[in-house]
């Protein structure tokens, strides 16, 4: 990897994804694990007797060598490790949702472009094979005009008491949607209803309203029966859907709509496409575009913009829910 060592910190649930994705593409050069935990030792040995494991993220600050980190920790602590972290001189891949507020995304942003780091956000789904197609389509001008998307982000648990629902999963949709229709909502709105945990909401339905009439909506629940990834994008020529969650034609393009004819509505049927889409592993490719951006100075696809972006419809949500 040219010499580029790499350190996780945060090695629990999500974070040994990344370790073993690391190991798997850089082998020795993810050099340090870093967790407050000492179960968290065993885990990563286990991937590997040569990462040293630490508890203590200033093993990683002093060590020169190491110039990229990917910080998956729980939320609350993003800000302050990935600060340090870019202010010791590396380049940070931070987990999603980048800070608990948009103040903070600013403030890491401005650290990075002022020390000419590198900071990404873990937004896995703008290195999903499958978005990546819908974008190609959608850029293509093969559904037409875009009407509207929705995301439904539905599972029974995992459950959290530090954040809601929104803050949970909806970053992912939000980042997406926003992504497909390359802009930031006009207009935000939000429900939700709590059930658990005193104030902290299970189920959440946002509404986005984009310029030149696209609208969108994000229905996430982790109080649901069963699994549900759908993402369903309607334009004037074509609709797209795609189901993570269903074991074939996971991607399908729908050659359907409305035409209106001498002022009557009429329907365009057909069956769907199967759409073929790169088989490769989202963490796989976000991990390979950090290192890409680092060494050929790009700008990542979810840079510190990105972050601030989803932040800020998050923020713009999470309003509307407490005036609801
Ligand atoms: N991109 C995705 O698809 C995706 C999926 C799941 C989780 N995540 C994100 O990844 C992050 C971690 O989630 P998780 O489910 O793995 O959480 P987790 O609670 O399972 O793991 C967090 C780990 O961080 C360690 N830790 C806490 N504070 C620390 C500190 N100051 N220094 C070092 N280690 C510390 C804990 O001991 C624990 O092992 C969260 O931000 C979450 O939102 C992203």
């Amino acid at each position: 990897m040219d010499n580029i060592k790499l350190a996780v910190i945060g090695c629990g649930k999500w974070g040994m994804n990344h370790v073993k994705t690391a190991y798997k593409l850089f082998g020795e050069d993810l050099k340090y694990c870093c967790d407050s935990s000492d179960d968290s030792a065993a885990k990563v040995k286990a991937v590997s007797e040569k990462i040293i494991f630490t508890k203590d993220p200033n093993d990683i600050i002093t060590d020169t060598d190491v110039t990229a980190v990917i910080i998956s920790t729980p939320a609350e602590t993003h800000f302050e490790i990935a600060k340090k972290m870019l202010l010791a001189g590396k380049h940070v891949l931070v987990e999603k949702p980048i800070t608990l507020n948009s103040e903070d995304a600013h403030i890491l942003n401005e650290l990075a472009l002022e020390n000419d780091r590198i900071l990404m956000v873990g937004h896995l789904l703008l290195f999903h094979p499958a978005i990546l197609k819908i974008k190609e389509f959608v850029d293509e001008g093969k559904l037409g005009k875009l009407q509207y998307i929705y995301s439904n982000r539905l599972n029974l648990g995992t459950i959290r008491t530090e954040e809601n629902i929104l803050w949970s999963f909806a970053p992912h949709d939000i980042s997406v949607i926003q992504y497909l229709v390359n802009d930031i909502p006009e207009e935000v709105t939000a429900t939700g209803a709590v059930f658990l945990t005193s104030e902290i909401q299970d189920t959440t339905l946002t509404n986005l309203k984009f310029k030149d009439n696209i609208h969108a909506h994000i229905f996430v629940s982790w109080l649901h029966p069963f699994k549900e990834q759908r993402l369903v994008v309607i334009g004037d020529k074509s609709m797209m859907m795609f189901e993570d969650s269903i074991p074939t034609d996971k991607l399908k393009l729908y050659r359907k709509g409305i035409d209106m004819v001498n002022g009557l509505p009429v329907k365009r049927d057909s069956d769907f496409e199967s759409i073929e889409f790169g088989k490769e592993s989202p963490l796989e490719l976000e991990q390979l575009h950090f290192i890409d951006c680092i060494k050929n100075s790009k700008t990542p696809r979810a840079d510190g913009r990105n972050a601030i972006e989803v932040l800020e419809t998050l923020e713009r949500a999470q309003t509307e829910l407490i005036k609801n």
